[in-house]
């Protein structure tokens, strides 16, 4: 549902249709829906609003799931509420980049926001698979174990680049929208350059895993990330060299969703805590064993 959200939100910029409806949370003022359904722009925001209103009906859901669940876990309560914090913060910031008339620092706060709510939604649904009744035993931080930290931190900069990239371009929400003072060849040159240097790490990660012989299921997934984030770059410099037309940027900002999601999930994965029985008197000398197994495997990449 976030994932989907963020795609109809670019949709309402790439229509230009940002300031469909010249109010908030009016659609237009006295009124809450478009005034007639010829109003092709009111419509595609109107629609997007009312996404909003499904979106927060999963929250909710999310939310009721962590509380009545048995065991109550804490985390998972903390990542639901952090759903409701983040699409109560998101309603606000819309509203502010609608009064604002776009202005080019909330059309891309908005959107980050959407990618942390993102964030906090994946790391739910990978928590909520993890053993209830079990302690976990975190690894320790070698160099290798902190390249996925990397990959996840190099994959945040070339989004937040290339926000920055969409509102000092043409697809900024609106043909009046303001847009950031800051050349697009220029920015755009960070974000690709941010991308390939992602693109070395994905690599690097994968010629590791390759040597230190991995589970054929994680090799597949960093397979599977290394090959979207090619297709990404594909997507981006092609909607680059051909003036960025929606239908690609479109496609572009699903690609983002998609490495983002893929990112995340690989650094939650192999940072996730290795699962020990929870340790009594009698069994502590086998939890200790392995405790020493599990650090002589070495390797997680
Ligand atoms: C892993 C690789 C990449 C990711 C995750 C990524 C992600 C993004 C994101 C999140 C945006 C902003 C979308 C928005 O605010 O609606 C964007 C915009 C953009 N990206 Fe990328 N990108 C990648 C690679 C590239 C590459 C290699 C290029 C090549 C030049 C590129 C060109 C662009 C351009 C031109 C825009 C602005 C499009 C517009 O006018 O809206 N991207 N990208």
């Amino acid at each position: 549902m976030v994932a989907v959200i963020i795609v109809t939100g670019a949709a309402v910029r790439l229509t230009g249709s940002g300031l469909g409806c010249s109010s908030w949370p009016n659609c237009s003022p006295g009124q809450l829906t478009p005034r007639d359904a010829t109003s092709y722009h009111a419509m595609i925001e109107f629609i997007n609003r009312t996404f909003t209103g499904a979106v927060s009906i999963a929250v909710i859901a999310a939310v009721l799931g962590s509380f009545f669940r048995s065991p109550r876990r804490r985390d998972l309560i903390w990542l639901s509420l952090g759903l409701v914090g983040g699409v109560i913060a998101q309603i606000v910031l819309g509203g502010i980049t609608v009064l604002t008339d776009l202005h080019p620092a909330a059309v891309m706060s908005h959107f980050l926001l959407s990618m942390l709510l993102l964030a906090d939604a994946v790391i739910l649904v990978e928590r909520a698979g993890y053993p209830d009744d079990r302690r976990s035993y975190k690894p320790e931080l070698k160099w290798e174990r902190r390249l996925p930290l990397l990959q996840f931190i190099f994959v945040s900069v070339v989004v937040v680049a290339g926000t920055v990239a969409t509102n000092s371009g043409p697809h900024a929400g609106d043909r009046s929208a303001r847009r950031f003072n800051i050349v697009l060849t220029d920015i755009v040159r960070i974000h690709s350059i941010a991308a390939i240097i992602l693109l070395i790490t994905l690599a690097g990660i994968l010629f590791l895993s390759s040597k230190t012989g991995v589970s054929s299921r994680r090799r597949r997934d960093r397979t599977l990330l290394l090959s979207a984030v090619v297709i990404q770059m594909t997507i981006g410099y092609v909607q680059y060299f051909t003036g960025v037309p929606a239908l690609l940027v479109s496609l572009h900002i699903v690609g983002a969703v998609l490495v983002f999601i893929a990112s995340l999930r690989f650094l939650i994965r192999t940072n996730r805590q290795m699962p020990m029985i929870a340790m009594s008197a009698e069994n502590r000398v086998q939890g200790n064993e392995f405790v020493s197994n599990f650090r002589g495997t070495g390797s997680v990449l």
